[in-house]
């Protein structure tokens, strides 16, 4: 039975999952290459703007439980929760800094330890990739070592909720990995754990978030017929839901996070012959900002040296997370023509403001990329006097109902 975690990188993934384990009693020690994160840690900061997660890590037995240092030590788990970007040139995962970080924890391996990847990797990692790197010391995976792949789900600012409540998946490379796993997330998971195998869990993970980005590539798709149409996309996505088994999506400014843009590839990667539908919605989701930003030079074509003023800066609404965010590229794309844009988000350090009245003064169009609730309410109530306070009244929503754009 495991009583010690090392959790290898404390970011969105990993310090949450370090604070529950903790407050489940276990020794958890979260590793990271950041100094910052691990003093963090260790004077009780979070990081994290999330409200129930904050809470939870001052409780004393989190407190108590939870240290944080650069170097990993020994244990009877250890979690591996860094990133897994995407190689930008050849679309591919880039694994190294899982590699790195389990490579960080092979001198402390000893026989009858659990490793479980919460990363989100390729098909064929734990088998390919991880199990030879920890058979380098002699240790025999499935006999000594036991790995697992258990994928994370949680979405950015409901990261309590999710992480306690979601079902999850639990991938073992043998059965015994899986029922040592199962133990571990059992300590805080309300959801169903399933267990199955590791490839298993791995393609499933990929499979969520490319069933969102192709459906969301096929709503933007819709949109963009429509729009030659001259049709309304929303009313004809209302009218095609009526159907008992259609449930289409709405259109938006593109796909971001963390997940959702870069899964798919990982997909592609291990099999591009039977994924062409996949690459092809990603295509098109990564082309809607070029699309969003085109709509916006034409709405200000007239006005010289217009002055734009963006709200909404994350990857989408209401979360604070911006990492991949669509809304950034359409404001780089505007920059880069010499457009004058000022960016502002309510929910974003550094970017926020004090009314969208103030902000909108004197501009010539006023662009809502992201419609987080409270930006959704401050239009909803005071939008003709946003409009007076500014130079044009133009202001520019992407599929929202009673929007100009529509
Ligand atoms: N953020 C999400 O919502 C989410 C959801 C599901 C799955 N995932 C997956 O979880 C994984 C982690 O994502 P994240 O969002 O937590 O990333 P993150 O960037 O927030 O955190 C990762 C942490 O790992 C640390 N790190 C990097 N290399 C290290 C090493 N060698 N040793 C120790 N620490 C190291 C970094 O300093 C960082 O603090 C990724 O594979 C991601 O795809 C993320």
């Amino acid at each position: 039975m495991a009583k010690k975690i090392v959790v290898m990188g404390t970011g969105y993934v990993g310090l949450p999952l370090a604070i529950m384990l903790a407050r489940a009693g276990y020794e958890v020690v979260g590793v990271d290459i950041e100094e910052n994160v691990v003093d963090a840690i260790n004077t009780g900061v979070l990081h994290l703007a999330e409200e129930e997660i904050k809470r939870i890590f001052q409780e004393p037995s989190v407190r108590k439980n939870l240290r944080a240092q650069k170097v990993p030590c020994d244990a009877d788990a250890f979690i591996i929760s860094v990133p897994t970007p995407i190689d930008e040139r050849k679309r591919v995962a880039d694994l190294t800094q899982v590699i790195k970080s389990l490579e960080s924890i092979v001198p402390y391996l000893r026989s009858g330890n659990l490793v479980i990847i919460e990363s989100t990797v390729p098909p064929l990692t734990c088998r390919d990739i991880i199990a030879p790197v920890i058979e380098k010391t002699g240790l025999k995976v499935n006999k000594d070592v036991f790995i697992c792949h258990c994928p994370e789900r949680i979405l950015p600012g409901a990261v309590f909720d999710e992480i306690v409540n979601n079902d999850r998946i639990i991938g073992g490379m043998d059965a015994k990995a899986a029922k040592m796993a199962r133990e571990i997330y059992a300590s805080f998971v309300k959801g169903n754990l399933y267990l199955t195998d590791d490839v298993t869990a791995e393609l499933a993970k990929l499979m969520e978030n490319t069933y969102r980005d192709v459906n969301i590539a096929l709503a933007n798709e819709f949109a963009a017929v429509a729009e030659g149409l001259g049709i309304n996309i929303l009313e004809a996505i209302k009218l095609a839901n009526k159907h008992p088994r259609v449930k289409i999506l709405k259109p938006g400014i593109g796909t971001g996070g963390h997940c959702i843009p870069v899964d798919p590839w990982f997909i592609k990667e291990v099999d591009p012959i039977n994924s062409r539908l996949i690459h092809t919605a990603r295509l098109i989701n990564d082309e809607v900002p070029i699309y969003i930003a085109a709509k916006i030079r034409k709405a200000v074509k007239d006005i010289d040296n217009p002055n734009i003023v963006v709200l909404g800066m994350t990857y989408k609404a209401d979360t604070y997370d911006v990492r991949n965010s669509p809304a950034q590229k359409i404001i780089g794309l505007l920059k880069a023509d010499g457009y004058q844009v000022t960016a502002y988000d309510p929910m974003v350090d550094g970017q926020r403001y004090s009314s969208i009245k103030e902000i909108a003064k004197d501009a010539d169009a006023l662009v809502v990329l992201v419609e987080h609730k409270v930006i959704r309410d401050e239009l909803a109530k005071k939008e003709g006097e946003i409009k007076k306070a500014m130079r044009h009244p133009m202001v520019l929503r992407f599929y929202h109902e009673a929007s100009e754009s529509e």
